[in-house]
């Protein structure tokens, strides 16, 4: 089998050869075709990552993959999938087969349904001669808060001991990383160790409205706390000049102290 593109990239990075810009992945979370179209040509010479949610997935299609992977693109589909093993095992293999570069799915939908969609990725990939996608685990989500979490989840854990929980979880049943907040970092780095991707939303430049978000930071934080990934969406799609806002963003990432 071969191991994925972006997880060899993601190693090279990790060695300094990277670039920021191959860090920032921008969520295109809008339903509009031509915003879609525009949005990705004209960000993709600064930006390669993009995510696809269900807004974009469900007007684009399967076909996205191979257009937007012919003009540069790298793909995160960010179908969030929770369901039976069987059932995303399927759904992982098929968004394998048709080239999603990037997948992730629940965590706490268990350990038998990620090994599955582990072991369903990994086939597909091999069936079609593909390096297997990068397969994430969603631990908690950003816009869920310590009060609201305890309310709402009735867990004995504190929020980030169950980030914890689902990220070594999602170690086990061999995901490459998680999608967690960036203040949760240093205790998912401590558990699962330096190889495994952390992948954050979450991201709010000090010029942007926080919106729904909860557990957030500036984008130079979560780069300077060991992001892996950060993910942007509201603060450069709903920009005036969406460029000049990734170039900021990019800017502030450059900023880190090493
Ligand atoms: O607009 P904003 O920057 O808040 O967008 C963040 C993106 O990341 C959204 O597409 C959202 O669905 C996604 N997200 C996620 N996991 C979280 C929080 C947000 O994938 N825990």
């Amino acid at each position: 089998m071969v191991r994925a593109g972006p997880y060899k990239l993601f190693r090279e990075y990790r060695k300094g050869k990277g670039k920021l810009r191959d860090r920032l992945i921008v969520a295109l979370d809008t339903d509009d075709g031509e915003d879609i179209a525009w949005l990705s040509g004209t960000l993709v010479d600064m930006v390669p990552w993009i995510k696809l949610g269900f807004q974009a997935f469900s007007t684009l299609g399967t076909e996205a993959f191979a257009w937007l992977s012919g003009k540069g693109h790298q793909i995160f589909l960010d179908l969030k999938f929770h369901d039976i093993p069987n059932t995303v095992a399927r759904d992982v293999g098929t968004m394998t087969k048709h080239g999603a570069h990037m997948i992730n799915m629940h965590a706490s939908g268990g350990l038998e349904m990620m090994q599955a969609a582990r072991y369903s990725a990994d086939n597909a990939a091999d069936a079609a001669k593909i390096p297997s996608p990068v397969l994430l685990g969603v631990t908690i989500l950003t816009s869920i808060d310590e009060p609201g979490f305890q309310e709402h989840f009735g867990s004995k854990r504190q929020l980030t001991e169950q980030v914890v929980h689902l990220a070594k979880q999602s170690k086990k049943a061999g995901l490459d990383g998680v999608v967690a907040s960036p203040l949760e970092i240093e205790p998912i780095r401590e558990a699962c160790g330096n190889d495994f991707l952390i992948v954050t939303p979450g991201i709010r430049p000090e010029w942007a409205d926080a919106g729904d978000q909860r557990r957030i930071t500036t984008p130079a934080e979560a780069i300077n706390r060991g992001a892996d990934y950060i993910v942007v969406g509201r603060p450069i799609i709903e920009a005036e000049d969406a460029l000049e806002a990734a170039g900021r963003i990019l800017d502030e990432m450059s900023g880190v102290k090493d």
